[in-house]
């Protein structure tokens, strides 16, 4: 399965809710999360506790071709400017 967060509005969940539908389809089979966001906020969530603060996978858009055959359910998370531009790189 793969599932896009994404959102034009700053502030609406989408960090949040992204990482709770990985840690969801983890528990089923092995997932990716592609943090596409500029922010980065899952990314360095990911980092905490020596690189064991979630229990998936999450890599940036730039690495995902590395990995992504590697995993069954794959998340990806970007904020979209309003003329459509972040969405590119999916
Ligand atoms: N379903 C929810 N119910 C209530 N609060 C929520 C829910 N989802 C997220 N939040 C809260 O809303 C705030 C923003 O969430 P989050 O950081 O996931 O948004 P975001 O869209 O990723 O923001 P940003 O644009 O800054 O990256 C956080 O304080 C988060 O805890
Ligand atoms: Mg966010």
């Amino acid at each position: 399965m793969i599932v896009t967060v994404t959102s034009y509005k700053g502030g609406v969940g989408k960090t949040t809710t992204a990482i709770h539908l990985a840690a969801y389809f983890q528990r089923l089979a092995p997932t990716l999360l592609v943090d596409g966001d500029g922010i980065r906020s899952a990314t360095k969530w990911s980092q905490r506790g020596n690189g064991q603060g979630l229990p998936f996978k999450v890599t940036s858009a730039a690495q995902m071709a590395k990995h992504i055959r590697d995993y069954q359910h794959i998340v990806t998370l970007s904020w979209v400017k309003s003329n459509g531009s972040e969405s590119q790189v999916f």
